[in-house]
């Protein structure tokens, strides 16, 4: 089967594009043909070493955590009726990834595709529409009335926790420079501020219940964010710590995404409700991916980037 794979850390010129053995499925696994997978900044990070030690893997890996496909076949104790199924997974951080023809997905992370969209597009709702869920739904709990803030809407993450905090009936404000603002404001966000013009302190003018930090921020930015919370409110980030003044009546949660097939099935289901959109920013072939990795370390990238394997030189 053809994949990308790299034997080393380092730029993303170490990815290239090899012809592997096709994977079996061991016990409890299942074996699925790649639809779509995608870009994360964590694949990056990985790929350049600097999480050697939080999330080791394997040389050579194949990246690529996200994957939709369709499932081929199963290994002992995996649920036969599987075998057919059009799936989404979000895959363990260490093991092969879905950047191939084949990916190999333990069954219990496996969730039904939502149907009403292309399948390769369901790969960009596994790990970022969960990361969205665990912090707008699980952790935050926002509520009807509430205030929400989002810094970083126009990202991958970003654009599913506006939904979801604005179908919960918050009110959400995010962040979003002029690429992203269409596509933030069609999320249902109802402020909008351009982070590349205008301070946030300047322009959230009443105190905000949540606050969901999808940025890398100094600590002067991160005190900010702080700043903006009324008394019993919650900071959420996947990324910086929040930092709360002593005395201060706020709670933080420094949020690492877990694979959880019941919450992805969910979210498969409000896509197929249409009560959640993915927003799939650029699809490219799968031999592209080490340009893509390009792109989006220098952060030319936004919503989420879906990535399709080619069979016979065909991009299908
Ligand atoms: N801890 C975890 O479990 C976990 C899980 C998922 C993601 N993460 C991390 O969370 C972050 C967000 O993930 P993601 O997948 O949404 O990232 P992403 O898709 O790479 O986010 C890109 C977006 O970030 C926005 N952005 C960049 N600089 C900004 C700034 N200074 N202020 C506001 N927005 C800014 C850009 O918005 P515009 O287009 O508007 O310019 C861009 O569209 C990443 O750092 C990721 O690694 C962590």
């Amino acid at each position: 089967m053809r994949a990308i794979q790299f034997t080393r850390y380092g730029q993303p010129t170490v990815l290239e594009t090899v012809d592997l053995p096709r994977s079996e499925a061991g016990p409890g696994e299942a074996l699925v043909r790649v639809a779509g997978t995608t870009f994360n900044q964590v694949d990056a990070t990985i790929r350049a070493g600097h999480l050697a030690e939080a999330f080791p893997v394997d040389l050579p890996h194949v990246p690529g955590i996200d994957v939709s496909g369709t499932v081929v076949a199963v290994g002992e104790g995996a649920p036969a009726g599987l075998v057919g199924q059009d799936v989404v997974a979000f895959l363990p951080m260490t093991g092969p990834g879905a950047s191939a023809e084949f990916a190999i997905v333990p069954a219990e992370l496996i969730a039904p595709a939502p149907q009403s969209i292309p399948l390769a597009d369901a790969a960009a709702l596994a790990s970022s529409g969960l990361t969205a869920w665990q912090a707008i739904v699980e952790q935050a709990d926002v509520r009807a009335g509430q205030r929400v803030l989002v810094n970083g809407a126009g990202g991958g993450v970003g654009g599913f926790a506006v939904q979801l905090a604005a179908s919960a009936g918050a009110t959400v404000i995010a962040t979003a420079s002029a690429r992203s603002r269409e596509a933030v404001e069609a999320t249902g966000a109802s402020q909008i501020i351009d982070y590349t013009t205008t301070a946030l302190t300047d322009a959230v003018t009443e105190p905000v219940d949540v606050v969901l930090n999808l940025v890398r921020t100094s600590p002067a930015e991160t005190e900010a964010l702080v700043s903006l919370l009324k008394p019993g409110g919650t900071f959420v980030t996947t990324t910086t710590p929040g930092v709360v003044p002593p005395g201060a009546d706020i709670r933080t949660v420094s949020l690492f995404v877990r694979s959880d097939a019941a919450q992805l099935a969910r979210l498969a289901q409000l896509v197929d409700a249409s009560n959640l959109r993915i927003d799939v920013s650029a699809r490219h072939p799968l031999e592209e991916l080490a340009t893509v990795h390009r792109l989006g370390e220098a952060g030319e990238l936004r919503g989420k980037v879906v990535l399709t394997p080619t069979r016979d030189g065909a991009h299908v």
